[in-house]
């Protein structure tokens, strides 16, 4: 790992663990002001679907539920039960009529340069023509639609248009591949899909019209896909099936009443990795994930309205940008930034300038860009004024302490808080993660559950773990924002997250994580065969089922070798079909150019190896964790279960 002391260029001692402070407190000055207070925990200890119920109260109920939480059907819940609201006018309609329409929601950045401020009332008028024209187009409630987009206002616009007609928007991340398109578009039969004509990638205009075309040929729900001229590139039109969005939604009424929908209504599908080859539909409904997107938001953030300029780095294809861009900011009157690009667009000033530019005061990203940033070094940082950073927070991943505290120094000015916060697609929201203004910190450690929530960390046999102890991060009560299925497989939802722990009834998360000597918490990672790349969830059976489908391959076994920069990189073993050729590098590209094919360009291993067998149980199993040893270079431990030993001797070439 390169240190920060390398990666900053500086010459003090402040990298001895004796000279650093390992607990950061919080400033008297932040906690003065600090949005959570200790209140809020004691509430929750007291009496916590209570304290539910009040953070109910931050968003606007059509009709008021009737009871909190309603968990007879476990392992599905029902939240604020009875209660009716839209979405949408929760995060638009309702700032407008507080008199807040001429503050900036959105301020955008194009990666070539281009800029453009929306205002509540901007945002509003767009919303509801795009409303008007999905309803035009006959979608009704509960429809399914897909959206295909790069980080424009119009992704964010058109999920909001879903959220206001009661459509279940799926997005779909726009680097994925038209095969992995396809399958989303399937699994839940969308009607509509939006995307654009191409995305700017790195100063170029890259297509993104054709990977539409290619996915919805046969797509027998599809009926329309909605196109925004983003780049300006030729693309093919389909009459009957394909519009223009500057011919239809720019032309559409600018007024729609919204409706109230059912709390528990479905709002979104989000597509994520598994254990298996088969990625899974989560699913979200509305009042209880917007009361916890919105609590967390407000508190975790400390987020200030009207004040605080807010940039969340993520992308809407993840369940972060759902939930810290879209959701819970704008249902808390946010003015954010929302930029296109890459960090390194046209160079690796762009973040510092756009913090500059606008003002940024709460900054979240993910521990793979400051690790990234570091390699940079901060000279980069340094030539900006940061000053208005005075919050910053981290996802994704475990971050390393020496990430930590180069984040906070370098771009925290060493006084902004940073909140290390775990969450997951399936929870929805934030689940553990400091307070800024209450928690002292500790780099590295998420620290503790938020009042409202409540994990344990266990053995295999439930038995709690106290101080010092490492085992598996279970969730032992239903959260507002939880996961309420997995789409057309509610068998696989019960499986994966709930027959671990059955008698317990426990939410099981699929990460390790410890208590240190304090009791703080720490997130050690996944404990399954989810590999984590710069913060993306992929699974190895994915990547597997891709490499395979390669005709020259029999065999593979993949496995997440730990990476400097990206936590984890893919390292794949691979045995060849008889007869096939090993043509070295050339066939190695073309098997990482099927991986990204068929799945994503993120999923592209970083190393493939021809291998001429590889290490399995008797049973037949692969040993994965053999493998993860070889890929990280350490001593083999126990090879003694396996059936031929000398397999690995085979595998490095000896
Ligand atoms: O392993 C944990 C890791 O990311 C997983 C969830 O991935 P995903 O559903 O794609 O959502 C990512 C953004 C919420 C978790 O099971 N993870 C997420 N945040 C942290 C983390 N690991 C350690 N520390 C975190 N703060």
């Amino acid at each position: 790992m390169t240190s920060a002391a390398q990666a900053n260029g500086s010459t003090e001692k402040s990298e001895q663990p004796d000279a650093v402070p390992q607990v950061y407190p919080p400033s008297p000055e932040f906690t003065a002001t600090a949005n959570a207070g200790p209140e809020l925990q004691a509430e929750a200890d007291a009496d916590r679907l209570e304290f539910w119920a009040e953070q109910a109260k931050r968003l606007h109920w059509h009709a008021p539920f009737t009871d909190v939480l309603d968990w007879s059907d476990a392992p599905v819940a029902k939240w604020f039960v009875n209660g009716r609201l839209n979405v949408a006018f929760n995060c638009v309609d309702r700032h407008v009529l507080e008199g807040n329409g001429d503050r900036v929601a959105i301020h955008f950045e194009g990666e070539p340069g281009d800029t453009r401020d929306l205002t509540y009332h901007d945002l509003l008028a767009e919303v509801s023509k795009a409303a008007n024209t999905f309803s035009d187009l006959g979608l009704v409630p509960g429809d399914r639609v897909a959206i295909y987009m790069p980080m424009i206002p119009e992704a964010i616009i058109a999920m909001l248009a879903c959220a206001r007609l009661g459509l279940t928007h799926s997005v779909v991340f726009a680097g994925f591949s038209a095969s992995a398109l396809r399958s989303r578009i399937d699994d839940a039969e969308a009607k509509l899909v939006v995307t654009v004509d191409g995305q700017w990638r790195r100063g170029q205009a890259a297509p993104l019209k054709p990977s539409v075309d290619e996915a919805v040929d046969g797509a027998e729900s599809v009926r329309n896909v909605l196109v925004v001229k983003r780049t300006g590139i030729d693309v093919d039109i389909t009459e009957g099936r394909d519009l223009w969005w500057h011919e239809t939604v720019d032309k559409a009424s600018d007024t729609h009443e919204p409706k109230p929908f059912d709390s528990e209504h479905p709002l979104f599908i989000l597509y994520t990795s598994g254990t298996t080859g088969k990625p899974k539909g989560i699913i979200h409904t509305s009042g209880g994930y917007l009361t916890q997107a919105s609590y967390t938001h407000h508190n975790v953030f400390d987020h200030k309205a009207g004040q605080d300029v807010y940039w969340c780095t993520a992308d809407i294809g993840w369940v972060t940008g759902h939930t810290y861009i879209v959701y819970g900011p704008l249902s808390n009157g946010v003015t954010q930034v929302v930029y296109e690009g890459t960090p390194n667009s046209p160079d690796e000033h762009r973040h510092f300038q756009i913090i500059e530019k606008y003002g940024v005061s709460i900054y979240y990203t993910a521990p793979t860009l400051v690790r990234t940033f570091m390699k940079w070094g901060r000279d980069i940082p340094d030539a900006h004024d940061l000053s208005s950073i005075r919050l910053l927070g981290s996802v994704g991943e475990p971050i390393n302490p020496e990430a930590w505290k180069w984040f906070r120094e370098v771009i925290g000015g060493n006084k902004a808080p940073i909140v290390d916060t775990w969450w997951q697609t399936e929870t929805g929201a934030i689940m553990i993660s400091p307070l800024p203004g209450i928690t002292a910190t500790k780099p590295g450690s998420a620290m503790a559950p938020l009042p409202g929530i409540s994990a344990k960390i266990v053995d295999d046999d439930a038995t709690e773990l106290g101080n010092g102890g490492s085992g598996y991060l279970v969730l032992d009560k239903p959260w507002p924002a939880m996961l309420r299925g997995i789409w057309g497989d509610m068998d696989r939802y019960r499986d994966t997250y709930w027959s671990r722990y059955p008698e317990q009834g426990w939410y099981f998360a699929g990460d390790g994580a410890k208590y240190d000597e304090d009791g703080a918490l720490w997130v050690l990672g996944r404990v399954d065969d989810v590999m984590n790349v710069s913060g993306h969830r992929i699974s190895t059976s994915e990547v597997e089922s891709a490499l395979v489908g390669h005709h020259g391959v029999a065999e593979a076994a993949v496995v997440g070798a730990a990476d400097e920069t990206t936590g984890q990189g893919i390292v794949a073993f691979v045995i060849l079909r008889e007869g096939v050729e090993n043509t070295g590098d050339a066939l190695i590209a073309e098997l990482k150019a099927e991986v990204a094919r068929e799945i994503s360009p993120i999923a592209k291993p970083r190393q493939i190896t021809v291998v001429p067998e590889l290490p399995k149980t008797r049973s037949g199993k692969i040993m994965r964790r053999l493998l993860k040893d070889i890929a990280e270079g350490r001593d083999l431990g126990d090879t003694s279960t396996l059936v031929d030993p000398k397999v690995f001797d085979a595998i490095r070439g000896k």
